[in-house]
């Protein structure tokens, strides 16, 4: 087998607003529910909040160079709804695209293609006074928001996700509330992935009819999952995390239905579905060009044999004797086993199970213990072979018929990991947050070598 990627590859980093931005008060954005949810005390690590996070709104020209110098082609970062439109509905605000405008500028002069992702995360919080997720109306306002940013921005960016991970926006944001808004109200949780997923939708839909010929798609965090034995028991509870977690976004989406295994399930456990209206279905079966796959690690289940420990916050509805196992892999420093050749078996899977799509990892990557060495440099190993593994894991799944077209390292710069704000550290580049210094970390070369050959070292 060839070590090198298909010509034309893009390589690229990833990373969200809220992360790296900072300038929360500034040029008119308003609050979002990570505003809300970071400022609320025992939420986040430290108490610590994105205000200022990578301050990456003012050195956003240093960091794309930076970048630039790395040999990326590509570069996948989040739009913040609430600095287009403070309020999340009626007025835009001119100063947020201006924000926007300069970066993608930036970008195209160094070289490098944006990828714009219009959701990872930052909902404006008074969409979410009035109900959040939960209600359709949300649906509708993201729609709004899309089609207006889309309007104004198409002209010069050609990659364009809908949302990010609307698994964790649902049951991480209303499920075991550990995401913003918080909220611990598991029998939500799926009128939250249905308006997600209509969302995505109704936005897909106005963005083609304002112009055709971009790409245009979502990104998910399909989970690989194995029952932790063949007992019919774990095999049900396999079958359900899947269902939950892949085939309730990629269904509706990629096939124009709910899986009806999901559905018997949910009325069985009493899920008012009355929020699944006639149509809606089609809605969400737009045609897409990309699917944004993230992955980080596999994920083992077995069905609970005990009761649930007293206090224990569901994520699911009825989900309660779903439980995650580990098999014995290594761990990153998020606890997360790493298994590389999982991602070739979840890529294969998608493309095996739907219609033909282009594919692109949109996030990989891991979380070490990164330390500035006496001179000065951050040596990160274990980075280098977590990257080496999963794209070799790629190249197998290109051999295996994929259609796979690019791959995008999770992170750029060191950042707000949402709950973990910055106790943990994903980036090629660190970030002493004391003085904004970026130091670039042995991955970052070593990245920078692969992107440049288009091709593994041997
Ligand atoms: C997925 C999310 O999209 C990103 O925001 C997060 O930082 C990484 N996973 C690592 O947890």
């Amino acid at each position: 087998m060839t070590n090198s990627f298909p010509e034309g590859f893009a390589w690229g980093t990833a990373t969200a607003s809220y992360q790296i931005e900072g300038a929360v008060d500034e040029d008119g954005r308003g609050p979002s529910i990570w505003d809300t949810f970071a400022r609320t005390p025992g939420k986040t690590a430290n108490g610590d909040t994105g205000d200022i996070a990578c301050d990456h709104y003012h050195r956003y020209a240093e960091d794309v160079d930076l970048m630039a110098s790395l040999n990326f082609t590509h570069y996948r970062f989040s739009i913040a709804w609430p600095r287009i439109q403070p309020t999340g509905s009626g007025a835009f605000n001119q100063a947020g695209f201006d924000f926007y405008q300069r970066l993608i500028d930036k970008l195209l002069e160094t070289g490098v293609q944006p990828w714009v992702t219009l959701y990872h995360w930052d909902l404006p919080q008074p969409l979410e006074d009035a109900g959040g997720w939960p209600v359709r109306d949300t649906a509708e306002r993201f729609a709004d928001y899309a089609a207006e940013t889309y309007a104004r921005l198409n002209d010069r960016v050609q990659y364009w996700t809908t949302l990010n991970e609307p698994w964790c926006s649902a049951y991480l944001g209303y499920g075991n509330g550990v995401h913003a808004p918080g909220r611990q109200e598991p029998e939500k949780t799926i009128a939250a992935v249905h308006h997600l997923n209509l969302g995505h939708g109704l936005a897909v839909e106005r963005m083609r009819s304002i112009r055709a010929d971009r790409q245009l798609g979502i990104t998910h965090n399909t989970p690989i999952v194995a029952p932790a034995t063949d007992s019919p028991e774990d095999k049900d509870a396999a079958r359900r995390a899947d269902g939950f977690g892949l085939r309730m976004f990629l269904d509706p989406i990629l096939l124009g239905r709910y899986p009806e295994d999901m559905l018997e399930d949910l009325r069985a456990a009493q899920v008012d579905l009355s929020f699944l209206k006639e149509g809606d279905e089609k809605l969400i079966a737009q045609p897409i060009d990309v699917l944004g796959i993230n992955y980080y690690n596999p994920s083992t289940v077995r069905r609970r044999a005990e009761p649930e420990p007293e206090g224990t916050v569901r994520l699911y509805p009825g989900g309660g004797d779903l439980e995650g196992v580990k098999r014995g892999f290594p761990e990153s420093d998020m606890g997360w086993e790493i298994e590389p050749d999982a991602l070739r078996r979840l890529l294969v899977k998608i493309h095996t199970n739907y219609p033909p799509i282009a594919l692109y990892v949109t996030e990989n990557g891991m979380a070490c213990k990164d330390v500035v060495a006496d001179d000065g440099t951050v040596d990160d190993p274990d980075r280098i072979s977590y990257f080496d593994g999963h794209l070799r894991s790629c190249r197998q799944a290109i051999e295996e018929g994929v259609d796979l077209r690019g791959y995008f390292a999770w992170t750029f710069t060191d950042n707000f990991e949402w709950s973990f704000a910055f106790t943990k550290r994903f980036g090629l580049v660190y970030v002493d947050y004391a003085t904004q210094e970026r130091i670039a970390k042995s991955s970052a070369a070593w990245f920078a070598g692969v992107a440049k050959s288009n091709a593994l070292p041997e």
